[in-house]
């Protein structure tokens, strides 16, 4: 298959896309089944951020004055995530995957400087007793919560610390990557959603689901987003600790995998094969094999990461998982929140966002 002329083809679909979105402070969110558009959501929604991800990463493919202009109307009204007081963790995802990357590939100075004032800001999460940033303030029956998620806004911390920040950035995002390795990731290297710990003294007093099917299954994203946080936090230090971390969630997630290589929405949900899918799980994993793949130094191990990743891809790329001209989004079948009932086997953007950045990387490499 050749990705670039898929990567031509989503470029051609999310600029007619951008062309029909009117309000800049409106995101894409998901489609609803049977409908042609997006749903949109507020600035303030943990997702707003993946939109004009898609558009750099389009415009990073392209160089289309047209869609930069795109990307940068919807990145600007994102600013006001950047300062305190910090709702969430998903400041990271809001404010990196849009001004991170238009810093990355415009130079703008100002995208910087909101991007070091979201880093401040998500570090005001952390609690030195535990070892963790504190993910949803808002859940307070949860007390300190940790998910795995978050480890993918550790980046924020660590472009920070590199980029004009403290040193104390690059500090909180080791801390928090060594406590979730001995507490939310379990010992078969599987995962848990939800870390629950004693705020005042630490303890780690349990492992919970929010999003999976149970406390103690397999939510396939969250095991995506261990795979890549971890690899991420290996590139920035170079622990081999988190290396291999990262390395064996990707082997419990891959040896999981059904034929298509595209995961049910949770390994365990009783149902399968009758469960629905999630094709944001694929996306984000591939990603996080094709981070390995930078990372790792035998032959073997890059072939097979590689190797792993541009099936899922492929895979992406074809029916049932490709949208064409079914609606507006690049892919179908995500599940975003199963237990809650919402967002099942529908189109939700950040499955978008890492399939076009796993399909810049895959091009990258056959270049
Ligand atoms: N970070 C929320 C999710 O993965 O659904």
């Amino acid at each position: 298959m050749n990705f670039s002329t898929v990567l031509d083809d989503s470029v051609a679909k999310i600029q007619a896309t951008a062309n029909q979105l009117e309000t800049a402070n409106h995101y894409p969110r998901n489609i609803s089944q049977g409908k042609k558009n997006w749903n949109t959501v507020a600035v303030r929604d943990w997702t707003s951020g993946f939109w004009p991800g898609v558009l750099w990463y389009a415009y990073e493919h392209s160089h289309d004055e047209g869609i930069r202009q795109q990307a940068e109307r919807f990145t600007q009204p994102i600013e006001c995530i950047a300062s305190p007081p910090a709702l969430d963790h998903d400041i990271g995802f809001m404010v990196f995957c849009s001004f991170g990357h238009g810093f990355r590939l415009t130079g703008n100075e100002s995208y910087r400087a909101v991007c070091l004032q979201a880093a401040n800001t998500l570090a005001t999460l952390y609690n030195p007793s535990v070892g963790t940033i504190l993910s949803w303030p808002h859940e307070k029956a949860l007390q300190h919560n940790t998910i795995i998620d978050n480890m993918m806004n550790l980046e924020l911390l660590f472009w920070a610390a590199k980029n004009g920040g403290s040193k104390l950035l690059y500090d909180i995002a080791v801390k928090h990557a060594e406590t979730c390795m001995s507490t939310v990731v379990r010992p078969d290297f599987s995962t848990y959603h939800v870390g629950i710990f004693d705020p005042d003294n630490g303890a780690f007093i349990k492992g919970v689901t929010h999003q999976g099917y149970a406390d103690d299954s397999q939510w396939a994203r969250g095991q995506g987003w261990a795979i890549y946080g971890y690899a991420i936090c290996y590139r920035e230090t170079g622990n081999p600790t988190f290396l291999e971390v990262s390395q064996k969630a990707a082997e419990v997630f891959l040896n999981r995998l059904p034929e298509d290589g595209i995961p049910y929405w949770d390994f365990d949900d009783p149902s399968i094969p009758k469960a629905p899918k999630d094709a944001s799980a694929a996306a984000i994993a591939a990603c996080g094999m094709l981070e390995l793949a930078t990372l790792v130094e035998d032959h073997d191990s890059v072939a097979q990461y590689t190797g792993v990743a541009r099936s899922i891809i492929r895979s992406l790329s074809l029916e049932p998982y490709l949208s064409g001209d079914t609606n507006q989004a690049l892919l179908l079948h995500s599940t975003g929140h199963h237990p809650k009932g919402t967002e099942i086997d529908v189109p939700i953007i950040y499955a978008d966002y890492y399939y076009m950045e796993a399909l810049l990387r895959l091009r990258r490499l056959s270049d």
